[in-house]
């Protein structure tokens, strides 16, 4: 059951990137009136700026004086913030100390969204939300100095962290499974990294049921169980009816002896849902969500019909 936003005001950073493309008609069905903020213009997006220029952060929200500021907004490229990692902190940290202040000044209540990759993944999964941090990756710590700005400009304010998020139109994992498989017909997965795939549809609503709460504190917000990438590729390539036996388990050290990257990942960072559990508040299985957006996806894709025999 939605919760009921009538006549409140929500303003969504990053409107226009992958979760805010969900979260605007999940706001616009409970009933809320919508400002979608983004750097530049595109398609969600119906305020211009930057969170990195506080001026404007302020006048934006100033001027749509909104009851909820739901903080979507992030430097999300891994690879990049390791590269870069100050780019990365302008945005994850000094951004959302802006925004947050924004949102203090105007008297909003503030959800952001954080990640699982402020855990280190060797030997503590699954993490609840009181497990204790070590990021392995500029993202990972830029996030979660992003996350004590937050909740040091308001302890009431809440930073719901998820992972491994896929939905819509932009790059994510299933998207990349779907059509490596559809070019090549076969592809090689890491079978011994582990986490909580989680579908950004089923995010915007459980993100939209804490904020009509105004719950406050760190939550953590993914589809129920847990998956290795192998695991979670098999399920992909099922759903879209190809044959499982296309996805073929490597490990992450022969992968990245193939294909070198900049950030280190954690090992196994699966999280635990248990603040919002108690508010009521949690998401179907990840299983479940890969069976309801997959097909759509594949259709998207227009793959050709499936070449095993299920
Ligand atoms: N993707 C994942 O696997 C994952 C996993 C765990 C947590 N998260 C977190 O979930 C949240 C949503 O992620 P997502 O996948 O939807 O990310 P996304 O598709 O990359 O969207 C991020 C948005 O942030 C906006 N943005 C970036 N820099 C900005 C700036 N300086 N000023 C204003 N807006 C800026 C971008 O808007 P413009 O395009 O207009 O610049 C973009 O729309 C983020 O907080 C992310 O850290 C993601």
């Amino acid at each position: 059951m939605s919760p009921r936003l009538d006549g409140a005001r929500v303003l969504v950073t990053g409107a226009g990137g992958q979760l805010g493309r969900y979260l605007r008609p999940v706001l616009a069905d409970a009933g809320a009136t919508v400002i979608g903020g983004g750097s530049h213009t595109r398609p969600g997006v119906d305020r211009v700026f930057d969170i990195t220029d506080e001026k404007s952060v302020r006048a934006a929200i100033d001027a749509e004086s909104p009851a909820i500021v739901i903080h979507a907004a992030a430097f999300t490229d891994v690879d990049g913030a390791e590269r870069d990692e100050a780019a990365a902190h302008m945005v994850n940290v000094v951004g959302s100390r802006h925004v947050a202040g924004a949102a203090v000044a105007a008297g909003a209540y503030l959800i952001a969204v954080g990640t699982d990759f402020v855990f280190a993944g060797d030997g503590g999964a699954p993490y609840d939300e009181m497990a204790p941090t070590r990021p392995l990756s500029a993202y990972g710590r830029t996030k979660l100095e992003g996350e004590e700005a937050i909740m040091c400009a308001n302890p009431a304010f809440a930073v719901a962290r998820t992972a491994w998020l896929y939905g819509g139109g932009g790059k994510h994992f299933p998207r990349t499974v779907l059509t490596l498989l559809r070019d090549r017909g076969m592809i090689a997965v890491v079978d011994d990294e582990f986490g909580s795939p989680t579908f950004a549809g089923d995010l915007a609503v459980a993100l939209v049921q804490l904020a009509a709460q105004r719950a406050a504190g760190v939550f953590h917000l993914m589809n129920e169980g847990r998956a290795s990438r192998f695991g979670l590729a098999r399920a992909v390539a099922e759903s879209a009816a190809y044959h499982p036996e296309g996805v073929t388990p490597t490990t992450i050290e022969e992968f990245l002896a193939h294909y070198p990257l900049p950030a280190r990942r954690p090992g196994d960072s699966t999280l635990v849902n248990r603040r919002a559990a108690a508010l009521g508040v949690r998401l179907p299985p990840w299983r479940d969500a890969i069976g309801r957006y997959v097909p759509a996806l594949a259709a998207e894709l227009n793959l050709p019909p499936a070449t095993g025999e299920e």
